[in-house]
């Protein structure tokens, strides 16, 4: 039986359980009727919930596929996530619970948090960064990360975070696309124990940066950096973030935000060699992302929500920083890895934090199961009352394990399907209402338009087909930055004569129950460990060293990672197939991109299967990663090619 037949007989069903239910924000299907009724109106009433300086009087207004909303009002975004907290009984309670990963830790109320980011505003703007201008930040999971995000948010500068572990070339890559003025990160961060060194990485990516002026350095910890990574500064490019914040005033203002202007850039992978700039908006962002965290995760004032994201992916962005903020949560922030110094690391922090509600990746799930439950066991988890799951597919033993050892068959599971693109949340279970399945993502969140649909744009009312987006919703990416084209032809061109339709790039099947399944992609992007991964950008990537002629990059099943990369490679004259060219091969992916896209695999072979005009047969090599047999060959220009590399592939593995 295949994996999505068994997905489908699935019949464990879990009601929300009623002590949950009673406290619940949402427990009356009454929300999602009238939002049914008339989407642009519900989200008109949440948008209201915001503080805006100038109310609008527009809500949707949508010439697809393009589409605004709250077009007429203005705002500002870090007053909603500070000022408004800091008028009420909320300004002393945490905003921020940081762990460092050696153990350090720190809080920020509200009140400090404000503080911190009217500093840093001010900083900013003393280094002349203006209303719309690009500032890139590149910091490990530290307070700083968020305090950058809203000081940018508070001036109307435009962030464009960049994961930690990426490398200077992506860096770089993602600076000069969005011509940042200034960068900031830190002399390093604490990783599995090591030092990550990125003032190092920002160096060698700000040798090709014309664009940047500035460079603020958060000293993470004094004297903890080795003489290797202790950053080297440059004198007037870059200075220290504490010695800048010395002098900063405490006070302010705000910039007033068109509701439209853009809040920020976030790169992630497509279907080609070159990141997309995704850009997201003001208010309809913010009304999305603090509509969704209330209801998904039922944030209350005494709630401590920890979602493991960093804040380098959109998870972070919008559910450790702006959604829980503008709802005035208590959020954790870790900086490591969850298995340092030991297995029990984020079992001991949900304990001695009191963490509530607890959200992260399958992937991390996958491995707390492999790693045992003797770990959980160890700690009181009896606190968390909420559990949910993001960036990949769950299968149901690891949503079953999750429920019975980490929630003690007590929390509900939200597991929440949305993308970059899409800034929030948009199918999950509501926690006080909706009957879960193990892993089903369920239904659509009010005020969603969600269809599944044939080649043929035809709706499919059970089955399998393709996710689609039928209204626009507002924390939807406006455009990709500089490249409005490629928004169009990427997102709204799949079925020609309907660009109102979204095409997410996922396949999904609904039971007959009307609830959602989601498979995964049907591009050529990859979803490896819950992070998004072009299999061009590998290709790319390889093909950028002298040995290698061609490189065709697949995913293939993983029982941790969900998926890992395969790299079929053919080599230039004159170089040859050895163990050693294949590491070399690895880590050079490694420095190229970061060591996430590095392949697992890595095969080397005289030819590709290609069809008869030259089309790499991808589905092929995948066949092959698997250890499947081989689908049909014959429409390849020589058979031979393939049956061959399976056979190589074989002997390589055993
Ligand atoms: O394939 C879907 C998968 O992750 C993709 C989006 O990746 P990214 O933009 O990096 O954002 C990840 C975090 C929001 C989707 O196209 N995905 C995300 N959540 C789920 C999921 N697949 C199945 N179930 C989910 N809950």
């Amino acid at each position: 039986m295949s994996e999505i037949d068994a997905l489908l007989t699935e019949n464990r069903r879990f009601p929300s359980p009623p002590a949950f239910q009673r406290v619940a924000t949402v427990s009356d299907a009454a929300v999602a009727t009238a939002a049914a009724a008339d989407p642009d109106a519900y989200w008109v009433t949440m948008a209201r919930q915001l503080e805006w300086i100038t109310p609008f009087t527009k809500g949707l207004e949508w010439t697809a596929p393009f589409a605004t909303w709250f077009r007429d009002g203005q705002l500002n975004v870090s007053t909603n996530c500070l000022d408004r907290h800091i008028r009420t009984a909320r300004r002393n309670k945490a905003a921020i619970i940081f762990e460092g990963e050696p153990g350090d830790t720190r809080t920020l109320t509200y009140w400090q948090l404000y503080i911190e980011v009217c500093k840093f505003a001010n900083v900013l703007r003393s280094l002349g960064v203006r209303k719309g201008d690009r500032v890139a930040i590149y910091l490990p999971m530290i307070p700083e990360a968020a305090v950058a995000m809203l000081a940018c948010a508070r001036i109307g500068a435009i962030h464009n975070v960049v994961f930690g572990g990426f490398s200077p070339e992506s860096l770089r890559d993602r600076i000069n696309d969005s011509q940042c003025r200034v960068l900031i990160t830190a002399d390093g961060g604490f990783r599995r124990g090591q030092v990550v060194p990125l003032k190092r990485n920002a160096d060698a990516a700000m040798t090709d940066t014309p664009s940047i002026e500035h460079c603020v350095v958060v000293q993470r910890r004094a004297g903890a950096m080795s003489e290797e990574t202790h950053a080297q500064m440059q004198d007037g490019r870059d200075a220290w973030w504490h010695r800048l914040m010395q002098k900063a005033p405490l006070q302010c203002e705000p910039a007033v935000m068109d509701a439209e202007d853009p809040l920020f850039i976030l790169y992630t992978s497509g279907t080609t060699g070159k990141p997309k700039g995704i850009v997201h908006s003001t208010g309809g962002y913010l009304t999305g992302v603090t509509t969704t965290s209330r209801q998904v995760f039922d944030l209350k004032d005494d709630d401590v929500f920890w979602c493991t994201a960093d804040v380098g992916w959109v998870t972070g962005h919008s559910y450790v920083v702006y959604g829980p903020l503008a709802n005035g949560a208590t959020c954790m922030l870790y900086e490591g890895a969850p298995d340092w110094p030991d297995k029990n690391r984020m079992w001991d922090m949900c304990e001695r934090h009191g963490v509530t509600i607890f959200y992260t990746a399958p992937t991390a799930i996958r491995a707390f199961m492999k790693w045992g439950e003797k770990h959980p066991n160890q700690h009181d988890l009896s606190r968390l009352r909420l559990l949910g799951t993001v960036g990949e597919p769950i299968n149901p033993e690891a949503w079953m394990w999750y429920h019975r050892v980490i929630g003690k068959e007590r929390c509900p599971i939200v597991d929440t399907w949305w993308q970059t693109e899409t800034g929030a949340i948009v199918i999950s279970p509501l926690p006080g209402l909706t009957e879960t399945k193990p892993g089903s993502a369920t239904h659509p969140l009010p005020g969603y338009s969600v269809a599944l649909v044939d080649t043929h744009a035809q709706p499919i009312p059970v089955g399998g087909g393709l996710l689609t987006i039928t209204r626009p919703w507002p924390s939807m990416l406006r455009t990709i930055w500089g490249d409005p084209q490629r928004y169009v032809d990427t997102y709204f061109s799949k079925w020609p004569g309907r660009p109102d339709l979204y095409f997410a790039g996922d396949g999904a099947k609904l039971d007959d129950d009307g609830y959602w399944w989601i498979l995964g992609r049907v591009d050529d992007v990859l979803n490896v460990a819950g992070h998004r991964i072009g299999t061009m950008e590998v290709e790319s990537a390889l093909v950028g060293h002298p040995s290698v002629a061609e490189a065709a990059v697949v995913g293939k099943d993983h029982e941790l990672k969900g998926q890992a990369i395969a790299a079929f490679v053919t080599l230039r004259e004159g170089f040859t197939a050895t163990s050693a060219l294949r590491d070399e091969l690895r880590e050079f992916v490694g420095e190229k991109i970061g060591a996430i896209a590095k392949p697992d695999d890595i095969l080397f072979s005289a030819d590709l299967p290609k069809t008869r005009s030259g089309k790499i047969m991808r589905r092929l090599l995948r066949d092959i990663a698997e250890g499947r047999a081989l689908g049909d060959t014959t429409t390849l220009a020589d058979p031979s090619v393939v049956a061959g590399l399976k056979e190589q592939y074989e002997a390589q593995e055993s």
